[in-house]
């Protein structure tokens, strides 16, 4: 890869953007932007003349947009920041990216889903989604692919991590303080690890940015891909896994969503193929639980 390629990575501080700003270090040069961080170039995206001044100013090849608004619960009263971030602000991203003649990389997120399917969910499935979260999100993903700009959407699920706020650092929390937890066992999904996503980001791009790729084919490329770690689980089974190495693990029991009420509702099921990407690129997430063993080990 060119290793005068322009970067814009936005959101270095949530659980994948974190990731990325170390893994795309070696591709190129990478420019961080954050809502948050004093140290990087600063970036709402709830303020579209900021976005717009900010790809004027460094004029990026690739614009990675790993911010989102995931507060599932919250995005049902706030619909309209949601809507911004999630819908609005990837729009504007997509425009620019056509403009600039920049490639767009983004995430989407198995939420899109109403999780009626037993089988895993193809790029190519009708989404549904249940909440505003999903709503929001199938927006953005939705303008990204009107905007004829040269995108790739990576759809995952049920990202944890090192960094930020996320199910296997609560439950990690919890199983110290606690004795027993009571988890949902009733949703099926795939865990993914930020890190893994984050790298698989670098290495698509790597590909795509070598020789024996021409931008030609870019267009063709453009598209949704599913990526997530392998096989299946519930939100029960994998917190018993997290917990279990715990210095005295908590009993873990299983409870219906039904007796977990939340504000936003989820699909049932919502494991994702990812057999797009690997005939794409060759590229495949280990299962959930080998990545879980490499992230615990981690600690
Ligand atoms: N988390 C999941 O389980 C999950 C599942 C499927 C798909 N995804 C998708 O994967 C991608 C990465 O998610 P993640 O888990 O890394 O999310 P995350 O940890 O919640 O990080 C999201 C980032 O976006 C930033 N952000 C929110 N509003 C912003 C705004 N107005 N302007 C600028 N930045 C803003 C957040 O900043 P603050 O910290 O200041 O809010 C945070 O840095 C997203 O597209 C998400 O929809 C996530």
């Amino acid at each position: 890869m060119n290793s005068k390629k322009k970067i814009l990575l936005i959101s270095c501080t949530g659980q994948v953007g974190a990731e990325l700003w170390r893994g795309l270090q070696p591709l190129g040069e990478v420019i961080p932007a954050d809502q948050n961080l004093t140290t990087v170039t600063r970036l709402d995206l709830t303020n579209p003349q900021q976005i717009r001044e900010l790809i004027q100013q460094f004029k990026p090849n690739i614009i990675v947009n790993a911010a989102a608004y995931t507060a599932v619960d919250k995005a049902e009263q706030d619909q309209h920041i949601a809507m911004a971030v999630n819908a609005i602000a990837p729009q504007i991203l997509a425009d620019l990216a056509k403009q600039n003649d920049a490639l767009l990389v983004h995430y989407s997120t198995d939420y899109v889903f109403d999780g009626i399917k037993r089988t895993p969910y193809l790029e190519t499935d009708t989404p549904n989604p249940l909440n505003m979260y999903g709503k929001s999100k199938l927006a953005g993903d939705q303008a990204i692919q009107a905007s004829g700009c040269n995108y790739l959407i990576f759809r995952t699920s049920w990202v944890y991590g090192r960094y930020g706020q996320n199910f296997f650092l609560t439950i990690q929390r919890l199983a110290k303080e606690r004795e027993e937890l009571r988890i949902v066992a009733d949703q099926i999904g795939s865990p993914t690890w930020s890190r893994l996503i984050a790298d698989m980001t670098a290495q698509v791009l790597s590909q795509l940015y070598s020789p024996r790729f021409k931008k030609e084919i870019f267009s063709d490329i453009s598209g949704i891909y599913n990526l997530t770690c392998g096989g299946q689980t519930n939100w029960c089974e994998f917190a018993q896994r997290i917990s279990e190495r715990a210095p005295k693990p908590p009993r873990v029991i299983p409870i219906p969503t039904a007796d977990y009420p939340a504000p936003a509702k989820r699909p049932l099921y919502s494991v994702l193929s990812n057999e797009k990407l690997a005939q794409t690129f060759g590229l495949e997430l280990p299962n959930w639980q080998e990545a879980l063993n490499i992230c615990l080990s981690r600690s």
